[in-house]
């Protein structure tokens, strides 16, 4: 498949007049796998966020399922964000915590059930389901 999931425009972004992404150019297709590889402070994390929404480029633009995504904030954009930290909720469990966005998108509960336990299968951490991330 050649659909654009992710499409990054001519994206330029700055910090106090401190150019820290210039002019990136990039897609990603339906099913590709995709890692940003580079020096810490070179400006993955603020790719990530201005793709979620969680900060504004400078220059260009970004669009998502083919759609430009302006100012949109991140709760209304189709995508989620697994931050380096703190991705984690501690008052619930493996499961739950996996479940979490879908509940709030008001996914069926058979359809969550039947995609926890795929990722779950994915990662080999079924026997993990009722686990406190405490202990983990
Ligand atoms: N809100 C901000 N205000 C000012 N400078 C910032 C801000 N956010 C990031 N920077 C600077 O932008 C540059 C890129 O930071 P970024 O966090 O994107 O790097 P990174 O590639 O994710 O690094 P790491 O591998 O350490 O996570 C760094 O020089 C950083 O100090
Ligand atoms: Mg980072």
């Amino acid at each position: 498949m050649d659909e654009k999931i992710i499409d990054i425009k001519g994206v330029s972004k700055s910090f106090n007049g401190k150019s820290v992404l210039k002019d990136i150019n990039l897609y990603i297709r339906k099913g590709e796998f995709l890692t940003l590889l580079g020096p810490s402070g070179c400006g993955k994390t603020t790719l990530l966020r201005m793709i979620a929404g969680f900060l504004l480029p400078d220059e260009g633009s970004i669009l998502l399922d083919g759609k430009e995504m302006g100012d949109l904030p991140p709760h209304l954009r189709p995508l989620n964000t697994v931050f380096q930290r703190y991705a984690l909720f501690p008052h619930l469990d493996v499961y739950d915590n996996i479940a979490f966005g879908l509940k709030l998108k008001k996914v069926p509960e058979e359809e969550i059930d039947k995609r926890v336990r795929r990722v779950l299968k994915l990662v080999a951490m079924s026997d993990y389901e009722d686990r406190d991330v405490e202990t983990l």
